[in-house]
Order: structure tokens, then C-alpha cells, then sequence
């Protein structure tokens, strides 16, 4: 039969305010202080990552819970612009949809806050059942802020999988700084991507067993837990190691103005690759010339790349797909 979709991402949505640059010490005591740029716009992993596959040209369906409130319409809209399917995305009639203020600083430093709302209680009743078959990958994340949700993966990520689904999960970090969830081994028997970044890797790593002393040790040993793991970091691009062998790749370079959702444009990047049958060492160029090409412009959507953007940003800096 066919797939309705190419990709259903569950997780997080949520307006971000991004205000900045604070060039003083934040004030409190009824103290107003004025920064140069405010910014409203979508965040969220899941929500950045669901638009970015979009962009890339993926069919993809959205699953995750909203409050009654404006913040929740702002999301759903802001996912049906770029392309979003929302219909799965469920109305909680009692908790507010989460919120998150972003506060910048000079040297690009940043403090965020958030409101969960919605996220503590969303489940895997927010996921329809008929769903985890009508695409052909599944992909999660924000782990450590959705707990029930994250409980459920291994049930979720296992059903998918039984009807010729592949998975990915990117953690993001861990606010409560514990790394250790009782379900986090058999989600990871379920899952075919794992998309760390290089800091959370090291500490999921960590947590699983003894401290890895580079990101590569960590790639390897997470691996032995069943999936491929892919670690991102930054400026100096990513590792990917599928339990016997290592691959790098370097990147491309970027002049970013924002890296806000790099992370989640390079995790729809490389599902994206996955899906058109590349092999893991192109997925991963791929992926890293997404994530470099989303720090163009503030916010995690505005600058994602179309495929052709991609692969031609890569073909500029000698790697021909
Ligand atoms: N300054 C940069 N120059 C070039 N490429 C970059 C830069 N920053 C990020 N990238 C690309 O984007 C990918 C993801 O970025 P990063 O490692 O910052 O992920 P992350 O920490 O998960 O981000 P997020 O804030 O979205 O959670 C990197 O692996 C790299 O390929
Ligand atoms: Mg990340």
C-alpha cells in the first residue's frame, strides 16, 4: 500500500521569542531594557526538524499536543505554512501550549526559558495508532522535556518498526541534567538513527556506562545499544558510526547569524538523504550542508534548505552527491 506520508515527526512545538542583544547583566526589580531585535517564531525540535523535511520535499504529518491558546494556533499555523500536515495535532483544553523566551547576548551567548504546558502530559495517546504506518519514517524528539511520551517509545518506535518503519530519535538535551530514563535502552533497540549532538552524546554515553573520551569513543559506544548513531557538532561537522565503522564528514563552511535548529535541519536532512536511498557517508554531507545552511538567518526555519540548494551548496565546496 502506499504511504499517506514520508514522514511523521512527534514531539515538541512552540512559539519561540527570541529578543536580543542584551549587552548588561539581565535586570530585575521592574526594570525595562531595551535590545536591539525581537523575533516570534516556530520552536521546537520536532517542529523545526518537520519543517525542514518539508522543505527538503518530504510529505510530512505532525503529532504532538497544543494548548486552547494562541501560542498553540501560532504553532499549528506556522507548521501548516511550511507545509506541515497538523490534523494529528491534538487540542489540550487544560494546559497552556508550551512557551520559550530566548535571551541573546553579544558574543552569541544565550539563556532560555520555558514553560512545558502541554509537553509534560502528552503521550502516546497523541499518536494515532494508524499513523506509524502511513509513513515510511518516524522520527521523535526532545526526549528529556516529554516524559510520557518518551516512556511509550519503545512501544511506538517497535509498532512502527513491525510494519517496515525505520526510526530516529535526537534527545536534545537533558534540562534535569540526570541523562538516565529507565526506557532509554529499549528505545534505543528500536531505533535505526540516533541524532546527538556531540555534548549530549558524550553524556548519554556517559550515563549508559563509563565516559567516553572523544566523540567518536561515544558514537561507538552508544552503537553497541543497536542504532546508528550520528553525532553533530558544529562548525566541524558530524561523525556516524553503525557499530563497526567510523564516518566523518567535515561540513561546509557557514558565517552563521543564527544556529538556533541546526541540529533539527541536519536531523531532516539526513532522514530526508535515508529516504532517497543514499548511502550513510552522502546522508551525512548532506545533513551537515542542511544544518550549515539553516544558520543563514534567525529563527530555526527561516533559512532551511530546499534539496536543490543543499546539494548544489555542497557541490560549490567539491562534493558532488
Ligand atoms: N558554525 C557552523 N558552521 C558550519 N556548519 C555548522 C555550524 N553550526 C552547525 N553546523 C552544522 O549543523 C549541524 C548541527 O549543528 P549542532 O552541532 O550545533 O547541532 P545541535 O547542537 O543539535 O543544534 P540545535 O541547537 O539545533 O539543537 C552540525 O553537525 C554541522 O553540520
Ligand atoms: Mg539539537
Amino acid at each position: 500500500m502506499p504511504h499517506t506520508f514520508d514522514l511523521l515527526v512527534i514531539g515538541d512545538a512552540n512559539p519561540d521569542v527570541v529578543l536580543g542583544p542584551l549587552d548588561a547583566p539581565l535586570a530585575f526589580g521592574q526594570h525595562e531594557q531595551l535590545v536591539d531585535s525581537g523575533l516570534l517564531t516556530l520552536g521546537g525540535s520536532a517542529a523545526i526538524m518537520a519543517c525542514g523535511a518539508a522543505r527538503l520535499g518530504l510529505k510530512v504529518a505532525f503529532a504532538g499536543r497544543i494548548g486552547d491558546d494562541d501560542a498553540g494556533r501560532f504553532v499549528r499555523t506556522a507548521l501548516n505554512d511550511r507545509g506541515v500536515d497538523t490534523s494529528a495535532l491534538r487540542v489540550d483544553r487544560t494546559l497552556a501550549t508550551p512557551l520559550t523566551v530566548v535571551l541573546t547576548r553579544p558574543d552569541g551567548d544565550r539563556a532560555i526559558l520555558t514553560s512545558p504546558g502541554t509537553l509534560t502530559a502528552t503521550g502516546p495517546e497523541d499518536v494515532p495508532e494508524s499513523l506509524l504506518g502511513a509513513a515510511r519514517h518516524v522520527h521523535a524528539a526532545s526526549y528529556f522535556l516529554l516524559p510520557r511520551l518518551a516512556a511509550a517509545l519503545p512501544e511506538l518506535f517497535g509498532t512502527a518498526r513491525a510494519r517496515g518503519v525505520t526510526t530516529s530519535l535526537d534527545t536534545n538535551d537533558d534540562p534535569s541534567g540526570g541523562w538516565a530514563p529507565d526506557a532509554l535502552p529499549a528505545t534505543l533497540a528500536v531505533t535505526d538513527f540516533l541524532l546527538p549532538n556531540a555534548q549530549e552524546a558524550m553524556a548519554l554515553s556517559a550515563s549508559a556506562g563509563t565516559a567516553p573520551e572523544s566523540i567518536e569513543a561515544a558514537a561507538a559506544a552508544l552503537a553497541a545499544h543497536g542504532p546508528h548513531v550520528i553525532v553533530k557538532n558544529g562548525p566541524d561537522g558530524a561523525v556516524a558510526h553503525d557499530g563497526s565503522t567510523l564516518l566523518r564528514t567535515h561540513g561546509i563552511p557557514a558565517q552563521p547569524v543564527d544556529t538556533v535548529g541546526a541540529g533539527d535541519s541536519f536531523d531532516a536532512g539526513f532522514v530526508a538523504a535515508h529516504l532517497r536511498g543514499l548511502s550513510t557517508a552522502d546522508a551525512l554531507a548532506l545533513a551537515a550542508a542542511c544544518g550549515a545552511l539553516s544558520t543563514r538567518a534567525h529563527g530555526g526555519t527561516p533559512s532551511q534548505p530546499t534539496w536543490d540548494e543543499a546539494v548544489a551548496a555542497l557541490s560549490r565546496n567539491g562534493k558532488n552527491l
